[in-house]
Formats: structure tokens, C-alpha cells, sequence
């Protein structure tokens, strides 16, 4: 059994580049929990403080509550996998798997079966004899899996152990990775910057941006009920259509949200009415995923948008169609690093802040503020405006082609709400 918690950690590289941001979590026993973001954000930072290959700048790690400063890595109890991992080329499938078990002194007899345990659990069973070279690409990935989960770690940390495979073998994967570590009741951190890869492999799914962790929750609790701008624009597909949108009140009527030349209205009895009241005169974000909308009859009733098809995108299974209804979007910008959302951006106030420091007789060791919150409606260089183009799900292949007029029925309960520091609204409910 293990646990992992993080309290406060942070890191700072030589060169005074923020990977990890007072980031705070716990991870239960036998969870399968996910670190989702860009690259860049520092996700595998922090597997590696928590394997010991790096130590925080500041803060604590614990593993089964016990923090673990001075605990080398060996003695954690930890197996890893990385992308880029390497077999040993000169030994069979066997071998490697068996490779562990050696060094840490397991008699021949338990060894061997062990290795056929783990063999059977990933379907790599007859390969026992082959040599990596002789293997695909997802064998490999296979073998080193069972070589990091031979020695029944407590804790398995994996890094972007699927992103060199091609995606009809990482899907395939997917669901024997989580079969694998749930059959053997190991806590496992899963290190991707694939969002469908998350929500399909996570009992829970920590989002980080920039160092800093925007939100943790079930695959549900962060799809449904994104904690910040960032997550909610990062989480699905298609992305959820973020629109600005100005706050009128009109008191114990409706709060209505106007969009462009159109508006919505959210009814005064609607419990999210009071907490976005607040924003009277002021702009918000309204977040709609494309399931928010549906397509209705030209002169339907109730909250409509109305617009003309820009373009269409074509799955297979599904159409997009993509609406200007004259509003406007805010593009939140994709970088991982701690300038593009967080603090002030540059080496050249690093520096500053540096020279601040050693001036206050603070130790060059100390851990940076926890960054500032930017302006997402404000502040044109960080996340800009363009006019929206409003993701529509169609039947496949519709009758229509660009320039067409659309209505869309716009579900009001299924709506997203952001001040303009990029926080949800109404968060607290969840
Ligand atoms: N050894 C290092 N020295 C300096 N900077 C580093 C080092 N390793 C990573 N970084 C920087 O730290 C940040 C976080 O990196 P990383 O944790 O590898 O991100 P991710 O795994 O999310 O892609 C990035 O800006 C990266 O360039
Ligand atoms: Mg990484």
C-alpha cells in the first residue's frame, strides 16, 4: 500500500526557471491518479521529486505519510517508466523482466514466478525468448512495464509511457495499464499532456498550467465542472466554446448575459444568477461545450443563438459546424509556462526579483510568491480576443454548407461561468 502527498512544493532550477508552483495533493491508496498539462508545466518535475531524482526547492514530499527528504531513492519503493525507455538489447524478454528481481536477491523459483505473473497480466507471455529488437513497439512498451512492476513497487509513476505509440495501440494500452495496476491494487501517477488519455485512465486527474495546479477531480468533476479557464479550455473535444459576455441584472427578473448583439437570460430562481449578479456592468466568460447546443428550428422559442455556418469539419461520425454569432472569444493560450498565465514573464524580472531578495537578506533559496493572477479579459498579450467561431455538433455530413443560418438552442444549465482572473464562479459546489 502507499500514499503520496505533496504539501506546498515547489521548485526552482539553477537558472531561476519556476517548474513547480506551491502545488499541493494527495494521492490515495490504490489510486490511478493523472498529471494532465502542456509541455512545459511541470509534470515530470514532479514525479521526479517524488522518485528523488530532484529535490524540492521548498516543501514537503510524503510517502505513506512520512516525508521523505532524506530517503534515497532506492529505498522508496518506487518503479518508473519513462517515454523513452530503454531494454537491455543483449538480454531476452525474460531477462529484463527478471533483471530486478536479481539485483534485489529473489530466489530462482519465486523469481520465475513471478515473471510468468506478470507475463500473463500483459499479454506477453509467449515472448519470453524474444529479444527486445524483435519485438513492436508496443511490445517493448510491455516489457518495460513488467519490468518496472516485477518488484511490486508501492508506487508506480509513469511518464508519457504511451506518447512514442501509434493511437490505435495507445488506446489498446490504455485500458491494459489501468486493468494492470488496478488488478494489482498499486497507486499509480500517470504523467500525460493527452486529455482524452486522462479522462478515459483516471480515478481523479490533476490539471497543472505553468507549474501551478489549476484542479484536481473525478473525470467528471473536472470535465463538468472545470475549476479555472485553463482546465475548462483544455478538457474535451471540441474545445468548449469560451465567449465574452457582458452581465446586465435586471433584479428578481433575469441576469442577462449579452453576447455581441445577442443575449441570454438566466432566470432569477437559477441558483447561479445570484453569484454572477455580482458582475453586474462588468464582462465575464461564458463557457459552452458544443453538447450545450442543438440545433433548432429557425424561429424556436427560448434561449437561442442565432448565426451563420463560418466552416464545417467533418469526422466521420459527427459534423462541426463553426458559427459567427457575432460574438466575441477568448483564445486562452496554450503555453505551459508560468509567463503565458501566471507571473512576470521574462529573466529580466527574475533578475530583479532575485537582486530583491538577496537585498531583503532572504535566502536565494526561498520560494518564489505564488504567481499573480493576469487579467484574461483585459490583457492582450497574455490570452487574446478574436471574433467566435461557435463549435456546433451536427448530424454527419449535413445538408448545409458555409454561410447557411443556423439556430442553436442553448442548454442555460450546462453553461460555464469565469471572472477575469480565469476562476469559475460559482466554484464551491461541486
Ligand atoms: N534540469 C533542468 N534544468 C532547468 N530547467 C529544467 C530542467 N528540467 C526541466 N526544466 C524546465 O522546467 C519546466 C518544467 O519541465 P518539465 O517538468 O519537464 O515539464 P513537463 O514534464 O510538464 O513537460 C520547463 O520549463 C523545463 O524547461
Ligand atoms: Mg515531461
Amino acid at each position: 500500500m502507499s500514499t503520496v502527498a505533496l504539501k506546498d512544493v515547489t521548485k526552482v532550477w539553477p537558472d531561476g526557471t519556476v517548474a513547480v508552483s506551491h502545488v499541493g495533493l494527495d494521492v490515495r491508496d490504490g489510486e490511478f491518479l493523472v498529471l494532465l498539462g502542456p509541455s512545459g508545466c511541470g509534470k515530470s518535475t514532479i514525479l521526479r521529486m517524488i522518485a528523488g531524482l530532484e529535490d524540492p526547492t521548498s516543501g514537503t514530499i510524503l510517502l505513506n505519510g512520512e516525508p521523505v527528504t532524506d530517503v534515497p531513492p532506492r529505498d522508496r519503493q518506487i518503479a518508473m517508466v519513462f517515454q523513452d525507455f530503454a531494454l537491455y538489447p543483449h538480454m531476452t524478454v525474460g531477462g529484463n523482466i527478471e533483471f530486478p528481481l536479481k539485483l534485489s536477491g529473489v530466489d530462482p523459483g519465486p523469481r520465475a514466478e513471478r515473471i510468468g505473473d506478470v507475463a500473463a497480466a500483459l499479454g506477453i507471455g509467449e515472448l519470453l525468448g524474444r529479444k527486445p529488437t524483435q519485438l513492436s513497439g508496443g511490445q517493448r512498451q510491455r516489457v518495460a512495464m513488467g519490468r518496472a512492476i516485477v518488484r511490486r513497487p508501492g508506487l508506480f509513476l509513469m511518464d508519457e509511457p504511451l506518447s512514442n505509440l501509434d493511437s490505435g495501440l495507445r488506446a489498446e494500452l490504455r485500458a491494459e495499464i489501468t486493468g494492470m495496476t488496478r488488478e494489482l491494487g498499486v497507486t499509480t501517477m500517470y504523467v500525460t499532456h493527452d486529455q482524452a488519455e486522462a479522462l478515459t485512465m483516471a480515478d481523479r486527474v490533476a490539471i497543472m498550467r505553468g507549474g501551478v495546479l489549476q484542479d484536481v477531480g473525478t473525470p467528471t468533476e473536472v470535465y463538468g465542472r472545470p475549476a479555472t479557464l485553463h482546465v475548462a479550455a483544455f478538457l474535451g473535444s471540441p474545445r468548449m466554446n469560451l465567449l465574452e459576455a457582458s452581465v446586465y441584472v435586471h433584479l428578481d427578473r433575469y441576469v442577462v448575459l449579452q453576447l455581441g448583439e445577442q443575449a441570454l437570460h438566466l432566470p432569477w430562481h437559477d441558483i447561479r444568477a445570484r453569484a454572477i449578479a455580482h458582475y453586474h456592468g462588468e464582462r465575464i466568460v461564458v463557457g459552452m461545450r458544443a453538447e450545450a447546443l442543438t440545433p433548432v428550428a429557425p424561429d424556436a422559442p427560448g434561449d437561442v443563438l442565432r448565426g451563420r455556418i463560418r466552416y464545417l469539419e467533418h469526422h466521420g461520425h459527427e459534423s462541426l459546424a463553426f458559427l459567427d454569432i457575432g460574438a466575441t472569444a477568448i483564445v486562452v493560450d496554450e503555453l505551459g509556462k508560468l509567463a503565458a498565465g501566471a507571473v512576470p514573464a521574462g529573466g529580466a524580472l527574475r533578475r530583479v526579483g532575485g537582486a530583491l531578495q538577496r537585498l531583503a537578506g532572504r535566502s536565494e533559496r526561498a520560494a518564489p510568491e505564488r504567481p499573480e493572477k493576469v487579467s484574461v479579459l483585459s490583457d492582450p498579450g497574455r490570452h487574446h480576443r478574436r471574433p467566435a467561431e461557435v463549435a456546433v455538433r451536427l448530424a454527419p455530413y449535413p445538408a448545409v454548407s458555409p454561410g447557411h443560418p443556423l439556430a442553436i438552442g442553448v442548454r442555460m444549465d450546462a453553461l460555464h461561468f469565469f471572472d477575469d482572473r480565469g476562476d469559475r464562479i460559482d466554484v464551491g459546489w461541486r
